[in-house]
């Protein structure tokens, strides 16, 4: 079974609407070969969503939001949902990523509402989990990750789960410039896959795509993107540069 791979940029809360036409500028003019077989995904801030749809349309890259509401509509001060993100062009939402656990107290029953909410509204999910550093020096992250696998798929069918792509992020990796061995996050994705199949069949745990997030960078995604499960990469500071985000792009061949 061969997977595309995938590779999203999160941008976070970084990039206003003049800095986005920038950014996106330079990866587009940089993109003139694009890669073989690899899904681009984009996802900026909320407030630049409009103007990113309107410079990528045409382009290989598809646009993605970082959050989404799990209602539909109503009185929800400050929340987005699926439907306006819909409109706004996006095929794609972040979901459940550790700084919205960490700073938004998300947890993973809140995060399986939106993803069942986003596959439902035909959005594609990007589901974030991931251990701490004292969960991985605790010898917990097979446990850490099977609760999250569990928690954010509960209830979905095989079919939903076919559809969506899963970040493995382990939360020590995340913007600290230390990445994951590429045995360390081959172990993990191999983990999340077997969880998979447990849920679905072997067809289908085949054919989801698990991608790393942690620390990307030129240098460190080439061998990370050459292991058997990882399937790409979602790359946080590295994506607010064209360049790299560019150099990331083109190593998955
Ligand atoms: P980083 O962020 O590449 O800056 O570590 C990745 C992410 O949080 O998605």
């Amino acid at each position: 079974m061969t997977r595309r791979k995938f590779i999203a940029g999160n941008w976070k809360m970084n990039k206003d609407v003049g800095e986005t036409v920038t950014l996106l500028d330079g990866i587009l003019r940089g993109l003139r070969t694009p890669p073989e077989d690899t899904d681009l995904v984009v996802c900026p801030p909320f407030p630049s969503l409009e103007r990113a749809r309107t410079l990528l349309a045409g382009s290989i890259i598809r646009l993605g939001a970082q959050n989404m509401s799990q209602f539909d509509n109503g009185a929800y001060t400050g929340e987005t949902s699926a439907k306006m993100l819909l409109s706004l062009g996006c095929e794609y939402v972040i979901l459940g990523h550790s700084e919205r656990r960490q700073h938004f107290f998300e947890t993973d029953s809140l995060i399986n509402l939106k993803v069942v909410k986003a596959l439902e509204s035909g959005l594609i999910p990007i589901i974030c989990v991931g251990e701490t550093l004292d969960e991985r020096e605790g010898g917990r992250t097979a446990a850490r990750i099977e609760s999250q696998i569990e928690g954010v798929l509960r209830g979905l069918s095989e079919d939903s789960i076919h559809s969506a792509v899963i970040a493995y992020e382990p939360v020590w990796a995340i913007g600290t410039g230390k990445t994951a061995t590429t045995d360390q996050a081959q172990e993990v994705h191999h983990q999340i896959r077997s969880l998979l199949e447990k849920q679905t069949s072997r067809e289908t745990a085949e054919s989801v795509r698990i991608i790393y997030g942690g620390s990307l960078n030129p240098k460190n995604a080439p061998d990370l993107f050459r292991m058997k499960d990882i399937d790409g990469g979602l790359i946080g500071g590295a994506s607010l540069q064209a360049e790299s985000f560019l150099k990331i792009c083109q190593s998955t061949g």
